[in-house]
């Protein structure tokens, strides 16, 4: 390749940026924009390719925990900033910089890297699994009757955005530790949230919040939206664009998805992140009328530590599986282990024991958060099953409800 990798300075953020913005088709970011990437930017957890003085090719990782099956977390790198300028494309820039950064991913421990990608086809040779996905959800508020009416319980407040942030992290700490899936969010993305940039509103209005408190004040929920005005013949016709939708439980959600379209004047809420298992179908009247777009994979999983992984979750059914993982990117994440199931923790271990399952680093990513069925992998040719009925026994012990989410865009 001839280029060097090297860990940027603090002060090298343009410089190591650059390719990043021009491959999204960003040839010159405001201050603004540099100073919203810099705020979440961990220097130290960077790598770039360098040609002379020119920086080539980037990667960048978030700390980030992330929430396993059974309400438990463990560490993971949010793999992003990732870019390679167009001069220098295909000569495996980006090879070079997945394989230092997934080395530097394992020293430091972290049995998981995760990322949310650009395109579907560039992850999966590095050992990525599309885990979770997300769909749009849209509704006409005219045909969003509940057939069962809600509680009422706690209390609704629209607050100012700036005024917000303690109301929707509190919320967002209690549900993403319930939901495999989920990151947290650090400060420093809360007040990115808070900036909200005329340039992030795609022509809609600036940023509503509303929070939900329970009876002790406590902030349990939360939803953002925007609205988009249309007056077509006078008429109102108006969007409600949602952003996030959090509730600790779901009837909350269900309060906030009933505020939303209630809202007078709104035709038409859309949610544009949304779990495939939203229960909000099974609360309408008509719930054909709810219409799922745009399904798409969105967290892609890498293990580089299968025993730790496979520890860090808890699982549905106890067992004991032979898994081999060939991982082909990078071989000494791979092997074959017994994953042994209990009711609160499993084992796992090298052995040399015959294989019940054999699948690669990429099946693995997909399936370790539960919401990819092993047999449906299988049925796609990707997984094989030497010892029968191994797989009905892996959708057992794997799979997960609700199924893993992430609404974290990163
Ligand atoms: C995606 C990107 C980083 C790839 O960088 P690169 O240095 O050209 O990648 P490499 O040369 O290491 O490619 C490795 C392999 O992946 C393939 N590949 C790379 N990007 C691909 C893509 N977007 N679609 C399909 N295949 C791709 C290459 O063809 C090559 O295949 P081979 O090993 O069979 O020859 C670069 O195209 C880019 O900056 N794209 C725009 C920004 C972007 O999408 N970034 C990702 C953010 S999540």
């Amino acid at each position: 390749m001839g280029l060097e990798l090297r860990v940027p300075e603090p002060d090298d953020f343009v410089a190591f940026m650059e390719p990043v913005w021009r491959a999204f088709g960003e040839p010159a970011p405001s201050a603004e924009e540099i100073d919203d990437e810099r705020l979440l930017w961990e220097p130290e957890r960077s790598l770039g390719a360098v040609d002379g003085s020119e920086w080539v090719g980037a990667t960048g990782a978030f700390t980030f925990e992330l929430t396993l099956p059974g309400a438990t977390t463990a560490p993971a790198a949010g793999v992003t900033m990732v870019g390679v300028a167009q001069t220098h494309r295909r000569r495996g820039v980006l090879t070079a910089l997945m394989a230092a950064q997934l080395d530097d991913v394992a020293e430091r421990r972290d049995p998981f890297a995760i990322l949310t990608a650009s395109e579907s086809s560039i992850y999966g040779r590095f050992g990525y699994g599309p885990a979770t996905f997300s769909t749009e959800l849209e509704l006409r508020t005219d045909r969003s009757r509940f057939r069962d009416p809600l509680e009422g319980r706690g209390r609704l407040r629209v607050v100012r955005l700036a005024e917000a942030g303690d109301a929707m992290a509190a919320a967002y700490e209690r549900c993403r530790r319930q939901r495999a899936g989920a990151v947290d969010r650090r400060k420093e993305y809360w007040q990115r949230v808070q900036r909200d940039r005329p340039s992030s509103r795609d022509g809609a209005s600036a940023l509503f919040v509303v929070t939900h408190t329970d009876d002790d004040g406590e902030p349990d929920g939360y939803a953002t939206y925007r609205i988009k005005q249309r007056w077509p013949s006078g008429l109102p016709d108006h969007t409600a664009v949602v952003t996030d939708l959090y509730g600790v439980d779901p009837d909350i959600e269900a309060i906030l998805w009933r505020f939303l379209c209630d809202i007078d004047l709104v035709a038409t809420v859309r949610a544009r992140t949304r779990p495939e298992d939203d229960p909000l179908r099974w609360r309408l009247a008509e719930p054909r009328q709810l219409r799922t777009k745009d399904l798409s994979d969105w967290l892609w999983v890498r293990v580089l530590d299968v025993p730790a992984a496979l520890t860090a979750r808890r699982y549905a059914t106890e067992d004991s599986l032979v898994l081999t993982v060939e991982d082909r990117f990078r071989p000494a994440s791979g092997g074959r282990f017994r994953l042994e199931t209990g009711g609160d923790g499993a084992d796992c271990e090298p052995t040399t024991a015959g294989a019940d399952l054999i699948l690669g680093a990429e099946e693995l990513g997909a399936m370790v958060l539960g919401g990819v069925a092993p047999s449906l992998l299988a049925r796609a040719g990707r997984i094989d099953e030497p010892t029968p009925g191994a797989l009905a026994r892996a959708d057992s012990v794997f799979l997960c409800e609700p199924r893993p989410f992430c609404g974290t865009m990163f």
